[in-house]
């Protein structure tokens, strides 16, 4: 293996333990809520870990657990009263949602200004019109990973492997404005494989196990690898096969320790934001 292992966990615990003395010193709480509608047990482990994470910093969390049969219109009503509470600085409304709730039309139910996961239109179009705003976390903990890498970007030719709401789109977005050349590529697009080796920067978020193989890779490129896709057998892997692209990239994330570790950091860092510019 000759890549250099980028080190999620350690540069979320590092910005983690920032935010915590951070809160420490603000002088209020910022306050949390996350929501979750139903059983999904991914989603349940999720909004475990951000509600411990929230309260290892400092910040005011709770966790609303609806049940599945929740109505839009009870989803909604439970938003509008989050949006009217001042203690509540940051709102996240845990996806997926259960199949008779629009999920975009709750999102944009949130009050934008609290919209710490950075998925409403309002915040969306923010960052594309470059204005400051609220951005989505597993994006924002991506070019945080790249900038802890240390890895220049302007000029660089990035590929950005999926085209999700959620991380596809908005990574796009944060490295077109960090300067890199970008190339958005997904399941419709001819030759990936080609795309790929063109790429100093690639970014896999596409949610197929293993999908990216070495010969994919060029000659000392930084792979961030967004996947967590669970195995049959019960293995965690990303979207990257890990040994065969660690042997040719320069630099590479993990799966576990990689970007999940950023998505929670990052949350609890747009919370801190929120209550920030709120309050201010
Ligand atoms: N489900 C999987 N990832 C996310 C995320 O980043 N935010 C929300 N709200 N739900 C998710």
């Amino acid at each position: 293996m000759s890549a250099r292992i980028i080190d999620g966990k350690a540069i979320a615990a590092t910005l983690r333990a920032k935010i915590r003395q951070y809160v420490a010193e603000l002088g209020y709480q910022p306050g949390l809520a996350v929501i979750l509608v139903g059983d999904n047990p991914a989603s349940t482990v999720y909004v475990r870990n951000k509600d411990r994470a929230a309260r290892e910093a400092g910040i005011a969390a709770r966790t609303i657990r609806l049940p599945a049969a929740t109505s839009e219109a009870e989803l909604l009503a439970t938003v509008a009263a989050l949006n009217d509470d001042p203690s509540v600085d940051g709102i996240l409304v845990q996806l997926p949602l259960p199949e008779q709730i629009r999920a975009q039309a709750v999102i944009d139910a949130i009050d934008p200004a609290k919209d710490v996961d950075g998925l409403t239109q309002v915040n969306a179009g923010r960052l594309l019109a470059g204005v400051r705003g609220l951005v989505p976390c597993t994006p924002l903990g991506v070019m945080k990973l790249l900038a802890a890498a240390g890895v220049s970007l302007t000029g660089a030719r990035a590929l950005v492997l999926g085209r999700s709401v959620l991380v596809g789109k908005p990574v796009a977005a944060l490295l077109t404005a960090a300067d890199a050349t970008v190339t958005l590529a997904h399941s419709r697009s001819r030759d990936l494989p080609a795309e790929c080796r063109r790429a100093e920067v690639v970014v896999a978020a596409v949610g197929r196990p293993e999908m990216v193989r070495g010969d994919w890779i060029a000659p000392g490129a930084v792979v961030i690898d967004v996947g967590i896709n669970r195995l049959p057998e019960g293995r965690l892997v990303g979207d990257v096969a890990f040994a065969e692209c660690a042997a040719v990239a320069g630099a590479i994330t993990p799966v576990p320790g990689g970007v999940g570790p950023m998505t929670i950091a990052c949350l609890l860092e747009n919370t801190v934001t929120a209550a920030m510019l709120r309050r201010a």
